[in-house]
């Protein structure tokens, strides 16, 4: 099993020690903190505040997970050289429809050199 970088359990020191590192690989969820039941919105993932991730032929990264809880609601595949091999904030946005109860959005992405790594979560109240 690989191991997961989780943004919840990495420690204060770590953050400013390996901080560029840290920053290039976490994603973030971003969306309103409430929805309408039933209406589409968006949800964007993206990687990186300030720092971009290589995207090189054997270091880019290769995927983007959505889930709410345990369930995986989406997921993008890509391949090395889609951001022109330069060094990019990998974003993508998803469209979702609003379920009935509230949600607890997060996101995965995989890094082909440096592994899995999980954002922090999201609360979305639904209306
Ligand atoms: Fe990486």
């Amino acid at each position: 099993m690989p191991r997961v970088f989780k943004a919840t359990e990495i420690e204060k020191e770590d953050k400013e020690i390996k901080r560029d590192y840290l920053d290039r690989h976490m994603p973030h969820v971003i969306c309103p903190d409430h929805v309408k039941r039933g209406e589409k919105f968006a949800v964007k993932v993206k990687l990186g505040e300030e720092y971009p991730h290589p995207d090189e032929y054997d270091h880019f990264i290769s995927m983007i997970q959505l889930w709410n809880r345990e369930t995986l609601l989406a997921e993008a595949r890509y391949t090395a050289g889609v951001y022109g091999s330069l060094p990019s904030n990998v974003e993508i946005d998803f469209y979702i429809i609003a379920p009935d109860v509230s949600m607890n959005l997060s996101a995965m992405s995989v890094c082909t050199k440096h592994g899995l790594w999980q954002s922090e979560d999201k609360a979305v109240k639904v209306v």
